[in-house]
Formats: C-alpha cells, structure tokens, sequence
C-alpha cells in the first residue's frame, strides 16, 4: 500500500535492514528518524534509497535558513523522498529549504524530495504552550503554521489524525497531510494518546499514514502491514 509509510524506530542499520527488508512490497516507504539517523548516520539512508525505496527522513530541521539549506540540499544528495522541518523555523527558513531541495534534485536530474513541515508537535498540551510563551489555541495554531507552509511553498505537513480536517480546510485537497498516531483498533495506544484506525485517517483526508509499532513490534510485521493495508482497501 503506497500510502502507508513504516517508521523504522531500531537502533542499528542491521535490524533497521532486517525490517525494510520484511517489509518490501507490503509498504510504501520507510521513515528514518532521530534515533536511527542519530545512531547510524546516513549510509543507512542511502542503503535503502539505493535499493529504490522511498524514505521519509524525519530529523525535523529547525535552524537558520542557510544551515536548513545545507542539511536539506545533504538530504537530497541521499536521494530522500521526503524531509521535514519545523514550521517554526518562518517563512525564509521554509523557503530556502524548498529551493535547495529543487536546486540540488535539478542538478542531479532527479525529482526533488517533497518538504513538509511539523506544526506544532503532538506531544504539546496547551500548558506547554503558555510554558514556551504561546498564548493561542492549539488548532489556530496548527492552523497558522500550515498555512504558513503552505505559503511558503511547502508540499505539506505531519498531522495528528485529529488535525486533518482543520488542514484540508485551511489548505485545500492539493496539499500533503502526513498523519502518524495509527492505531488498529484492537492495538494498545502505547504513549499515543489521541489516535485512529488507518482506515479512518484516509477517510478523515490524510495524504500518507505513518505507522511505527504496530508493524515493527509486530509478530510478524509483514502480516501487521498487510492487514492494515486490507483494512483500507474496504
Ligand atoms: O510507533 P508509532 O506508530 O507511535 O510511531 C509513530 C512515528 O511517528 C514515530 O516515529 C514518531 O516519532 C512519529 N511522530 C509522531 N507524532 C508526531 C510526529 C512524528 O508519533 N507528531
């Protein structure tokens, strides 16, 4: 199912490995985050995009325009599929992050990596808001820095499941909404809290589902996938 992209949480490139390679053909893409990007650098970036897979890597860039730049221009030259950064960063820093995307994907005749941008992140409660100064609602909020993205050339952003709908009307059918916090609905809820079944997060108008433990912690991971992907089909 090619909307559906598995969060490779592991500790090293063999298990991260080990994974894509159950995986294959079952999945859309793989996400590398902090933990795996942190242990094991990008050659296991470049293993799996080598191999033709789609990777979504997560490292969430948040610094001044021209750093965001360099990292987004290094993550093209991995041949990432998908890269994020904090829409926090403002408009300049999101702009020049598309622009590198484009300009290294166009030197190397390739097409460039989507860019999408976290909003607020989901582990935030409106006390940690006030606590960093921000005195607006949660949804304004996330409403806001969408369409700042939007804005400022983004493809899209990662969104709780719950904040799918406040994004497809703000920004429209044309914008990519990246939804973890998927849940079967016989699953535990694990540290996520506010979740929905992968069928009804497509319904609800997500772009691409990211999904973690329920597939890597999996019996069978294979199967875990399959049967979320025959569960959207219905
Ligand atoms: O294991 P689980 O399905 O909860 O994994 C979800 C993945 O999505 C993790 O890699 C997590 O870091 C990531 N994520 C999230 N919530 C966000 C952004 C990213 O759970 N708001």
């Amino acid at each position: 199912m090619d909307q559906l992209l598995v969060a490779l949480d592991v500790d090293n490139a063999a298990d991260a490995r080990a994974m894509a390679d159950r995986l294959r053909g079952t999945v859309g893409g793989f996400k590398i985050g902090n933990r795996l990007f942190t242990s094991e650098g990008p050659r296991v970036v470049e293993e799996l995009t080598s191999r033709g897979d789609r990777v979504f890597l997560d490292l969430k860039f948040h610094d001044i325009p021209n750093t965001v730049a360099g990292a987004v221009t290094a993550a093209t030259r991995l041949g990432v599929w998908m890269v994020n950064v904090h829409a926090a960063g403002g408009s300049t820093m999101m702009r020049a992050a598309r622009e590198a995307a484009h300009d290294e994907a166009a030197r190397r005749s390739k097409p460039a990596p989507l860019v999408i941008a976290v909003t607020m992140l989901t582990s935030l409660s409106a006390e940690s808001l006030d606590e960093i100064g921000i005195g607006e609602a949660m949804t304004s909020q996330v409403g806001r820095l969408a369409a700042l993205a939007q804005t400022s050339g983004l493809d899209g952003v990662v969104a709780s499941p719950h904040e799918i709908d406040l994004i497809r009307r703000r920004c429209g059918a044309n914008f990519a909404v990246v939804t973890p916090g998927i849940r079967g609905a016989a699953d535990s809820k694990g540290d996520q809290s506010r979740t929905m079944t992968a069928s009804e997060a497509l319904a609800a108008g997500a772009t691409y589902l990211v999904v973690g433990r329920p597939i890597i912690a999996a019996k069978d991971p294979r199967a875990a996938a399959a049967r979320i992907a025959a569960e959207c089909a219905h």
